[in-house]
């Protein structure tokens, strides 16, 4: 890393809005500033520049970050080159320090080692073979990049050598002098913008272990690279949805397929980097693992991390075939078209696999399933679709009255652990509900809170109100609002829609008049919400006294209403 006060002096004497405005119209709204996105096509403007955090966002395409970032994404330069450009910009000289060459240093290691891999596969035939055995044209082993690391490589010492790169650094980058891919086919592992951090490789023929991955760097984490990531992230915001499978040749063969929206875990479920990785991209993910009882086990797993944190989640069955590669191989496109298009809902898919693994001919096995699915209410506890849907599958394997699934499944969910309960609670806080748009509109309170919670941060600040006063998504918006500071990087795809909806139904500056008629609706919200409250409780009540009680109280909040209104004129 360059030093920390550096980046710090850089972004604060270089300011982001003269930065940007160099490529970018801006215009002001409030505190920030706005304009057409760089990043993406549109017509109208979602790209924010906020002055206060010195961030830009875009509520469109997602894109978000510093001016360095800006620089690096717009430049299409290094994280280091771009500092380097902002630097010189105020005629600064940037000092790298260690970690930082190192870093370069470790790219041009990889890059060499991949060189050398690519070109000892031009003469190893019987590799190319065994490439084109698998279906890969010779057009398609130079576009993924194979390599082959002959029988006692010493193409690490190699490029150690040529690079000046002590044992010890060596170490640092995953490597020592004994090449570990020795007598492996090479497949490149890129990070997102496309530099190899690392390889699998893959025995040719059978042998154990069948594939080997680099170590762990500081460069190369395998929680947070998903294989071909790299070239998938655009289709993947084009098509508005990812496939994800475990297998290298897997996510290959959909990219051979055309379906190139597609990227593979490196044998490992999603980690949550993974998964805030994807958020920006999409809200619809395809699981296309294995069929073997592995993959299944990964199927499920992945269920339970994404359908809570509000992903649209459906699973491919691979029934003719192992897997993605074998499918393409055996049935072509359109067979990996074919599984994409019959993949299951999570809730079919999770009832069909227990359902395997028990005996429902009697009441011994139904209890058992039964307790065995329990858990998997909590997973869809938030999810009404997947829950009624649940339920009804449920309700004919086990004939098990329809009406009496849910108590049956709860009973059995607070029998086991307690944990488990409390898991489910956290992941309901955090669970984002979709209420359907309405389309077009005069903007609504919703929309003023939002634009002003951008716009004008001060003026915000004077306007307390609990969220539970707020209607649809802008309630759940600021539910999570409350408790994150770098809020844009987390909003999911859906999230930002919906913000960038109320963004742009406004287009006036907010002012103090703006600010009190607010806050006048947000208090005639908060005696309405209270009347409803008494409502509730005049119906229940049985005394007299008290409803009579109750019902001054109501005329007291009609008066009170009405006297706000009136002094809005
Ligand atoms: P699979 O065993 O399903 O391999 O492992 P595959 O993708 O079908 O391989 P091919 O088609 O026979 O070549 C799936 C993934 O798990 C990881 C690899 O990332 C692999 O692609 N894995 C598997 C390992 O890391 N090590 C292993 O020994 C096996
Ligand atoms: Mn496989």
């Amino acid at each position: 890393m360059i030093s920390r006060e550096v980046i710090e002096k850089i972004k604060e004497k270089c300011d982001i809005v003269d930065v940007i405005s160099e490529y970018v119209s801006l215009q002001k709204v409030g505190a920030n500033y706005r304009g057409l996105c760089p990043f993406h096509t549109e017509t109208s403007p979602s790209f924010y520049v906020n002055t206060s955090r010195k961030m830009y966002h875009c509520f469109g395409c997602g894109e978000s970050g510093d001016v360095i970032k800006f620089i690096e994404k717009l430049e299409n330069l290094s994280y280091v080159e771009a500092v380097q450009k902002l630097a010189s910009r105020i005629g600064m000289k940037v000092d790298f320090s260690q970690e930082d060459s190192s870093k370069a240093l470790y790219y041009e290691f990889y890059k060499f080692l991949h060189e050398q891999y690519k070109s000892k596969l031009e003469s190893a035939q019987n590799i190319i073979e065994y490439l084109e055995k698998r279906g890969f044209s010779k057009r398609e082993i130079s576009l993924y990049e194979f390599g082959f690391s002959p029988v006692n490589s010493n193409i690490p010492q190699l490029a150690a050598n040529k690079l000046g790169i002590d044992k010890e650094r060596l170490a640092s980058f995953g490597f020592s002098y004994n090449d570990p891919f020795s007598g492996r086919i090479i497949i490149p592992i890129k990070d997102d913008f496309g530099k190899v951090i690392a390889f699998g490789g893959r025995l040719v023929g059978d042998g154990i272990p069948k594939y080997i991955n680099s170590q762990e760097t500081f460069v190369f984490k395998k929680s947070s690279v998903l294989f071909m990531f790299n070239v998938a992230k655009e289709y993947i915001k084009e098509m508005d949805y990812v496939v994800i499978c475990e297998g290298y040749f897997d996510a290959l063969a959909f990219h051979r397929a055309g379906i190139k929206n597609a990227v593979a875990t490196l044998g490992t479920t999603l980690s949550k980097t993974h998964i805030s990785k994807l958020r920006k991209y999409t809200s619809n993910i395809i699981l296309a693992f294995d069929s073997d009882n592995a993959g299944i086990k990964a199927a499920l797993k992945n269920i339970e991390l994404l359908i809570p944190d509000g992903f649209n989640v459906v699973v491919a069955a691979f029934d003719q075939a192992k897997d993605a590669d074998e499918t393409f191989h055996k049935f072509g496109s359109q067979g990996l078209l074919n599984v994409l298009g019959s993949a299951l809902s999570p809730e079919v898919y999770v009832v069909n696999q227990f359902s395997k693994m028990y005996d429902l001919s009697n009441p011994n096995g139904v209890n058992s399933f039964l307790k065995a699915v329990s858990y998997w209410e909590s997973v869809f506890s938030r999810n009404v679709k997947i829950l009624d849907n649940f339920h009804d599958k449920l309700s004919t394997l086990t004939s098990i009255e329809r009406s009496k699934v849910s108590n049956v499944l709860q009973l059995y969910l607070q029998q086991s652990a307690n944990n488990i309960n409390q898991r489910s609670t956290n992941v309901q806080e955090k669970q984002i509900r979709k209420v359907d748009s309405r389309g077009p509109s005069l903007p609504s309170l919703e929309d003023y809170l939002v634009y002003i919670y951008y716009n004008y941060p001060e003026l915000f600040k004077q306007l307390e109100f609990s969220p539970d006063l707020l209607e649809g998504n802008v309630r759940e918006f600021f539910l999570i609002a409350k408790d994150l500071n770098d809020l844009e990087d987390q909003l999911s795809k859906d999230m930002m829609k919906i913000v960038k909806s109320s963004l742009d139904k406004i287009d006036v500056p907010i002012d103090d008049k703006v600010i009190q008629s607010i806050k006048r609706e947000l208090e005639i919200r908060k005696i309405d919400k209270r009347i409803v409250e008494i409502d509730a409780l005049i119906g229940k009540s049985q005394n007299e006294d008290e409803k009579r009680i109750l019902l001054k109280a109501r005329i007291e909040l009609i008066k009170q209403k009405e006297k706000i209104k009136r002094s809005s004129n």
